[in-house]
């Protein structure tokens, strides 16, 4: 079976979300919606992916461009989904295989459907194959139509629907198998009437139907893959299942998380065994954390942090592009920037990294034990040596080097000079 390219359709304008932002650069869960759809393309065994840009194209580049299988089409003026494939035609011209076409605003796609879609219709030799969803409420989506022995008959716009038509709740999720160059056929022959006066790619199967080619509509994708995000409830809906789908997969691997709808992950972060999330935490980007760690209530664990194993972080620490070694802990209101902490350092209430400048950020090495005391800031770069003492309400200067074991106390920190037991 010849690799299969993706179509992923980017440029409409989002006009229900109200936005300066593409529809799918808002993000789910952290990340941009569109990000999921590539990665389900490319999960499924797509070779290589066409991003149809448009509406905010110069967002949506920046963002995928440095992936080496994204290539972009531009769809000049957004005049329907039908003409957004066909922007693809230039690029495209010397392709003879499977395309897989999606859109870029369902975020909840898995991969597994879309590679059983592409292994139907390489099975079938179908010109068109088209994946369908039975859902209970259809609304917003294309309806299904069949003819009284099953067999498909075309695809209906909730605008046009009848009444009758309107009930059906078999529907169409956007995602097609075309076989190519056959597709480009019922592609010139789209027409505009319709409720929306545009190029409806929805009318293309039924359209290579009257070609004599074959079409089949196959009901394999789980509703709760397919929600498009249209409107920023939507959004919201789309956020709370894939947050529900991120915390499944976590807790299935041993992950406590003590109240799930209280708690925020994204997708891309990895948690080990036996770690207890309290209520409250969000944890953003490719964080990596440990086994029998603690985190939170309310801690932000920030991209780029590792926490190795037997870390605790409680509420109010924010750490970000940090790592800390095993035992070292936070327990209360604490920031924590650029650093590297050793193991069983200790951070009290109230210290904070103060690790940018208003110009640059820089590091801080806090190595293992150091004692870093409540109400403390310590300005980077600056490093704490082992088993060393910062003072409550101390202020580590920048680039000042605390000696392993000391203790520096005061505003700016000074060693502490040992008390003498001879004074009266
Ligand atoms: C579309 C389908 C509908 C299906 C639903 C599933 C059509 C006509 N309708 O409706 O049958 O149930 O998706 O989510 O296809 N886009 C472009 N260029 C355009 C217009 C749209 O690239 O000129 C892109 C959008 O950026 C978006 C996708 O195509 O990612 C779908 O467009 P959208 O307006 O959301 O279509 P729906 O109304 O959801
Ligand atoms: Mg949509």
């Amino acid at each position: 079976m010849q690799a299969p390219i993706a179509i992923i359709l980017a440029a409409g304008h989002g006009k229900r979300m109200l936005s300066d932002t593409a529809k799918v650069l808002h993000e789910v869960c952290g990340r941009p919606m569109i990000s999921y759809v590539v990665e389900a393309a490319r999960q499924a065994g797509c070779r290589s992916i066409l991003v149809v840009v448009g509406h905010g194209a110069d967002q949506v580049r920046s963002l995928l461009a440095p992936e080496p299988d994204i290539h972009f089409a531009e769809q000049s003026a957004q005049l329907g989904t039908g003409d957004a494939v066909k922007a693809c035609k230039p690029l495209l011209r010397d392709y003879h295989g499977p395309a897989l076409v999606l859109v870029g605003d369902e975020p909840l796609l898995r991969p597994e459907p879309l590679a059983e879609l592409l292994k139907r219709q390489h099975d079938e030799h179908a010109a068109c194959l088209l994946g369908t969803a039975l859902v209970d409420d259809p609304t917003g989506f294309g309806r299904i139509l069949r003819d009284s022995a099953g067999r498909f008959l075309r695809i209906v716009e909730q605008r046009d629907c009848t009444p009758e038509e309107a009930a059906i709740r078999e529907v169409n999720p956007s995602c097609y198998v075309f076989d190519l160059p056959g597709l480009w056929d019922a592609l010139d022959q789209l027409q505009t009437n319709n409720a929306q006066g545009e190029y409806y790619l929805t009318d293309a199967p039924a359209l290579l139907q009257s070609l004599g080619r074959k079409v089949l509509a196959i009901p394999c994708l789980p509703p709760e893959d397919i929600l498009g995000v249209n409107t920023r409830l939507h959004l919201a809906q789309a956020n709370a299942l894939m947050q529900s789908r991120i915390q499944n997969q976590l807790m299935t691997a041993g992950v406590t998380i003590v109240d799930p709808r209280n708690t925020y992950i994204d997708g891309r972060a990895q948690i080990g065994r036996d770690t207890i999330i309290w209520p409250f935490t969000v944890i953003s980007g490719t964080a990596r954390i440990g086994q029998r760690c603690r985190i939170g209530p309310f801690t932000h664990i920030r991209d780029g942090t590792t926490l190795a194993d037997d870390v605790e972080l409680g509420a109010f620490v924010e750490v970000s592009r940090s790592h800390l070694e095993p035992y070292a802990r936070a327990r209360h209101l604490a920031y924590i920037g650029d650093a590297h902490v050793g193991p069983a350092a200790n951070f009290g209430a109230g210290a904070v990294i103060a690790n940018f400048d208003g110009v640059a950020k820089s590091r801080t090495l806090i190595e293992a034990e150091a004692f870093i005391g409540a109400g403390s800031v310590l300005i980077a770069p600056t490093q704490i040596g082992s088993g060393a003492t910062v003072g409550a309400g101390a202020v580590v200067t920048r680039n000042q080097f605390v000696p392993p074991g000391t203790t520096v106390v005061g505003v700016p920190a000074r060693p502490l000079k040992p008390t003498s037991s001879a004074s009266p």
